[in-house]
């Protein structure tokens, strides 16, 4: 009852399928896990993370007008509800200086590379082409520039001589999945 109360209250903005998004909420449910899922809010309507939501009955929004109706939205339910960390988990969208402002909470992304390697999009297959030999995930708070703030957890994996785009970025959602758990873990 004590762990309960004390937990972390989380926001995860999510744009797509959200299987980190599920993963965070699978280990939010756990005994152990010092933060629990408060709320999702994603950008698309059609976004398949929200079944995940839906599923766990975690308060879910949808605001897929304008980044600033987004954000607008955002900061009143951060209020309302007490949120104390926001997690970015596959949310394409660039938050403005002002949310950032605004926001007095940690926010967090997880990107799919070795930072401050392939920031932006398409990373698997840019590390493929430029023929590194290692890739992984970072996950890390975010600020006025994409994809730049400090660095919380970072794992790596060997890029396999056999690897597509789409089979690296399997193997490293798996390892996603792991290093956002240690990142939140860690900062709390
Ligand atoms: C993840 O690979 C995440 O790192 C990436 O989108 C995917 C979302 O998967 N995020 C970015 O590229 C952000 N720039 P998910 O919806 O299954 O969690």
């Amino acid at each position: 009852m004590e762990r309960l109360n004390s937990k972390k209250k989380i926001a995860v903005f999510i744009s797509g399928k959200g299987s980190n998004l599920n993963n965070l909420i699978k280990y939010s449910q756990l005994n152990k896990s010092l933060f629990k899922i408060e709320l999702v809010l994603s950008n698309k309507a059609n976004a398949g993370g929200l079944k995940f939501a839906e599923l766990n009955k975690i308060k879910n929004y949808i605001f897929d007008k304008e980044i600033q109706l987004f954000e607008k939205g955002a900061i009143k339910l951060i209020s309302k509800f007490k949120i104390d960390i926001i997690c970015l988990a596959g949310f394409m969208r660039i938050l403005s200086p002002y949310f950032l402002k605004e926001v007095k909470i940690p926010i967090l992304n997880i990107h799919p590379s070795l930072l401050p390697k392939l920031k932006g999009l398409n990373t698997h297959e840019r590390a493929i082409k430029a023929k590194y030999k290692y890739s992984g995930c970072t996950v890390h708070f975010v600020n006025n520039e994409l994809d730049s703030g400090k660095k919380i957890v970072q794992k790596k994996i060997k890029i396999l001589k056999k690897d597509t785009p789409r089979s690296l970025a399997k193997r490293i959602l798996k390892l996603e999945h792991k290093a956002y758990i240690e990142a939140i873990e860690k900062i709390i």
